[in-house]
């Protein structure tokens, strides 16, 4: 059985308005964006087709373009947009408290 945990990602001003980070919690990585409309989202940190960080990639809009292939995602609902990425992101949720991002994730669950 997995419990469910909101874990402290950053602050939310290390994140610049269309841009995201790469966040590490134990054995797992995320990537935690800020879209050009100030809202924060989370998924997984690499990309579906190969273990690539989304975190060097590049946010337009609502959509994460992955810098190896250049596939891309939607950033809300982790769905694939272009080729050669055709598999979803996972997505987590997220909140902003007292200038701090937080994730929400299954403890114990592999990426
Ligand atoms: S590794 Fe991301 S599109 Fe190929």
């Amino acid at each position: 059985m997995t419990a469910k945990s909101w874990i402290e990602a950053c602050a939310a001003e290390e994140i610049d308005v269309e841009d995201v980070i790469r966040f590490d919690f134990e054995d797992r990585t995320f990537a935690i964006y800020r879209t050009e409309d100030n809202m924060y989202y989370a998924t997984d940190g690499f990309c579906t087709h190969e273990r690539v960080h989304l975190a060097t990639g590049l946010v337009m809009g609502n959509i994460i373009e992955c810098p190896k292939h250049n596939g891309r995602f939607n950033i809300p609902t982790g769905a694939a947009k272009r080729r050669p990425a055709c598999e979803a992101l996972q997505t987590y949720p997220v909140k902003v408290e007292e200038g701090k991002v937080f994730i929400q994730i299954e403890e114990g669950s592999q990426t």
